[in-house]
């Protein structure tokens, strides 16, 4: 089968595209024929071994697990020996975590990982995005800042792939939203449910009047310390990204304040409450609360072309891999 195989850690011309040999199911995974698979931006800075302390269960030298993605859709086209609830032929979507290689034509994945079925109205390109945007900011948003009805939300990055999910869910949860992005993004992210847009091209949102309960930097560019007086007495900043400044507000804002900060790495919490979280997922883009912002598709050869362009920082929502 094709894959894309980390050669070593660097630029995106590191990615080559190799013919290896399939896995084979061990008797608690289902393999699955990848139809669908995303370039996320965590793949970039995973290909970057960024930050580097992440050397440290991505490999130190190289990449331990060196075929490239997390996030899939396909069809189940093997099931081990003790596997009960999938079946072949069954589509299915998830994340494989710490095991990588989804950036493949098969990838193996434990039947009680993160894996869900497809819903029947979702395209295999829209279900591969699920694990990355809308699972990170259903956990910020839902659990982390637990949202409560006509709350005022920050969002910064409101047109990522985290943004744009968030902007969404705040909005479904009854937050009143104010999403951050540039001129060209200031209609999409309006669209997505936005109550007010600040466009940082011309406003310099630090610089505001307005207080918010809860603000989501998806980005990190802000900081706690930049955006502490823009929050309300007990609001909260919270980051996806994880850096030094973060985890010492954290620490300080456990003990010495009311207002505080937090990060969280969705990716490590139990298979089973992100399960949870895909079905809440599902069901609201059943209900037409939800929807996935896809900008571009390639295909698996162009893997390399994929992680230059993610690499800009200037995606809108999700890029994805098509395979089958
Ligand atoms: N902790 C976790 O569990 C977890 C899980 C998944 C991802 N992450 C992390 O979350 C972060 C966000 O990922 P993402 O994929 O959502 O980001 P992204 O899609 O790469 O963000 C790109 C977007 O940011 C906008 N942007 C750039 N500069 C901006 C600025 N100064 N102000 C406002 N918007 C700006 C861009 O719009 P313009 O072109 O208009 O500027 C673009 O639409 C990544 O660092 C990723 O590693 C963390």
């Amino acid at each position: 089968m094709q894959a894309a195989v980390l050669t070593r850690y660097g630029a995106p011309e590191n990615i080559e595209i190799m013919d290896i040999v399939p896995p084979t199911p061990k008797a608690d995974e289902v393999l699955v024929k990848v139809y669908a698979t995303p370039v996320t931006t965590a793949d970039t800075m995973m290909r970057r071994a960024q930050p580097a302390i992440s050397r440290l269960f991505l490999g130190f030298s190289r990449p331990r697990n060196n075929i490239m993605g997390t996030g899939f859709a396909g069809k189940v086209v093997a099931v081990g020996a003790e596997v009960e609830d999938f079946a072949v032929g069954d589509r299915v979507y998830g994340e494989s975590g710490l095991g990588f290689a989804a950036n493949a034509e098969y990838v193996c994945v434990p039947a009680n990982g993160v894996i869900d079925w497809i819903p029947l109205a979702f395209s295999y390109a829209d279900a591969a995005t699920l694990c990355d945007g809308p699972l990170t900011s259903y956990h910020f948003l839902k659990t982390l800042a637990n949202i409560q009805e006509g709350q005022k939300v920050l969002i910064i990055g409101a047109s990522g792939s985290l943004g744009s999910a968030a902007v969404q869910l705040a909005r479904t949860f009854g937050a009143r939203v104010t999403g951050v992005c540039s001129t060209r993004n200031v209609a999409l992210v309006r669209s997505l449910g936005a109550e007010e847009v600040i466009d940082y091209t011309r406003t310099d949102f630090t610089q505001m009047a307005a207080t918010y309960d809860v603000i989501f930097d998806t980005i990190s560019n802000s900081s706690y310390r930049k955006g502490k007086h823009l929050l309300t007495e007990e609001g909260v900043y919270m980051t996806p990204v994880l850096n030094f400044p973060v985890l010492a507000d954290m620490l300080y804002t456990r003990f010495f304040s009311r207002k505080k900060a937090r990060f969280d790495a969705a990716g490590l919490l139990p298979a089973r409450q992100l399960r949870g979280y895909l079905e809440a997922i599902s069901q609201l883009i059943i209900d037409g609360k939800l929807r996935v912002i896809i900008d571009k598709k390639y295909t698996l050869p162009e893997a390399a072309e994929a992680h230059s362009y993610v690499d800009t920082g200037r995606k809108r929502g999700n890029v994805v891999l098509m395979v089958a």
